[in-house]
């Protein structure tokens, strides 16, 4: 069966913000998109790797991925389910591993968990538990709440793609941030599978100093 890899990379980055989109800013001379490309396409399982992009950032993403096999650049949309919506469109059928642009680092591993647990369900997620006090509250604190059970979901996510076009229409573009979320809403079996602290998403600029820490001292 066919493995595609989408990477969503059409976001504007704005809690991040800089010259550029955050996927489009470089880490050890390379852009996060093409760590992010490289870390998929060169896994023996991935079949391809297509990339999803904004249609004002198609130069840019050409550039990022010079001498890359990427097919052709698919356009996404204005929230992230639109943008995983054209990557899946772009796709007739076989597993689907879905992946933010804004995780450079995905250790090969992962994604052999993630293929093997996907024989046992609808889809399959990479998690790390919370190490912090959950609480909530705004200013003070409300309540707190049981952190025993709550699971971080990361990315890539896998699944088969016609269970996740189901989702989604079921979903019918509601708000999700992450496609696991869908699938779950729409009564599917997501497995999970150990993530990874290098798969943390490029969020903020504290996110940013870590990948660069972690890049420089050649952990990845
Ligand atoms: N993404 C996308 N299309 C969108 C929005 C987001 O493909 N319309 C992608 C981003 O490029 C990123 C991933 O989804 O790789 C995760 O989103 P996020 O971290 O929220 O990135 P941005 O939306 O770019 O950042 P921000 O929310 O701070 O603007
Ligand atoms: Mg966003």
């Amino acid at each position: 069966m066919t493995v595609t890899a989408l990477i969503v990379a059409a976001g504007s980055g704005t809690r991040m913000g800089g010259d550029v989109p955050k996927q489009f800013r470089r880490i050890g001379g390379k852009t996060v998109l093409a760590h992010a490309f490289d870390a998929l396409a060169s896994h023996p399982r991935v079949t391809s790797v297509r990339v999803i992009v904004a249609p004002d950032q198609l130069e840019l993403a050409r550039e990022a991925l010079a001498g890359r096999d990427c097919g052709e650049l698919i356009v996404g949309g204005a929230d992230r389910a639109d943008s995983v919506r054209a990557g899946l469109d772009a796709v007739a059928e076989g597993i689907v591993l879905v992946h933010d642009a804004a995780r450079p680092f995905c250790p090969p591993e992962v994604v052999d968990r993630l293929l093997d647990a996907l024989r046992q369900g609808d889809g399959a997620v990479p998690v790390l538990p919370l190490a912090d006090t959950l609480a909530r509250g705004r200013g003070r604190l409300d309540a707190m709440v049981e952190r025993s059970g709550m699971l971080r979901v990361q990315t890539p996510q896998a699944f088969h793609a016609e269970d996740l076009r189901y989702a989604m229409d079921e979903a019918g573009g509601a708000a999700a941030t992450d496609e696991s979320s869908v699938m779950v809403a729409a009564g599917l079996k997501v497995l999970t599978v150990e993530g990874d602290p290098s798969l943390e998403k490029l969020t903020t600029d504290a996110d940013w100093r870590r990948a660069e820490a972690l890049q420089a001292a050649q952990m990845i």
